[in-house]
């Protein structure tokens, strides 16, 4: 069933664009929210904050866990939950950990990394009544070896456009299009009806996301589709040394800190 916050996201296709970022725990959806369309839980987390070599290591326990965190700081925002690796491989699998995810942080929508290999675990999840949103390019939980952007070859061109359209057509309400070359971002926004939502996707795309990790300077990742809004390791690093300084001579705590 989608809520009245996914109706109107789909109608912002080639209006207002889109703002989605990642978030992790309360604190930062918190902030996110003020500022974002969709505040996505990705499982990024498992590279990002746990430092896994891949998504594919990440559980449904752990994206429920964060998930309940980041629901905590929501109070407008469209709050999608990425489906872990391995909890979709057939409809009833997928329903059961859908059901799952939902009941327990009453998220908004789920995400599936996919187009026709699991066009129809989608389709019944929608039929479900469970909002869905799409995940087609580059897809973390498939990838084997380096990340590389897609849509050099006519062949993963061709594949990837009937992905999306596959998803737009079985009623998901938006396409996170990953790491594509940029006429086929365009070639695919201008193909389907429903927004789609680009991070290394060109501005083509209907809105942009990207993790907030990425986009504040807290991780080491510097991939160029990426822009560092911040250096928060420089500011950690400072207030950690000055903590350090106070600490080694007796600055901390002064009268004001003590009971
Ligand atoms: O897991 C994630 O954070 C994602 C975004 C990068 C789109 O899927």
């Amino acid at each position: 069933m989608k809520n009245k916050k996914i109706r109107e996201i789909i109608k912002r296709k080639n209006k207002i664009p889109i703002v989605c970022l990642t978030a992790y725990s309360k604190t930062i959806a918190k902030i996110l929210d003020k500022y974002c369309d969709i505040v996505l839980v990705g499982d990024s987390l498992g590279m990002v904050l746990y430092g896994m070599k891949s998504t594919r290591e990440v559980t449904l326990d752990m994206m429920i866990s964060h998930a309940k965190s980041v629901k905590k700081g929501i109070s407008k925002s469209i709050l999608v939950v990425d489906m872990p690796h391995q909890t979709y491989r057939n409809k009833k699998e997928a329903y059961k950990n859908a059901k799952k995810i939902i009941k327990s942080t009453k998220c908004d929508a789920l995400k599936l990394e996919g187009g026709k290999k699991i066009i129809n675990v989608v389709k019944y999840l929608i039929k479900k009544k469970i909002p869905v949103m799409g995940h087609v390019g580059l897809l973390p939980q498939s990838e084997r070896g380096k990340f590389k952007f897609k849509g050099r070859s006519l062949f993963e061109r061709k594949r990837i456009i009937e992905d999306a359209r596959l998803l737009s057509n079985v009623g998901v309400f938006a396409i996170v299009i990953e790491c594509v070359e940029e006429s086929l971002a365009e070639i695919i926004s201008k193909s389907i009806p429903i927004p789609t939502i680009g991070i290394g996707a060109s501005k083509h795309c209907d809105g942009q996301i990207l993790v907030t990790d990425d986009l504040l300077g807290l991780s080491n990742f510097t991939p160029r589709f990426i822009r560092k809004y911040s250096n928060i390791r420089r500011i950690i690093n400072k207030s950690v040394l000055r903590f350090r300084h106070d600490v080694i001579n007796k600055n901390f705590p002064s009268r004001k800190n003590i009971y």
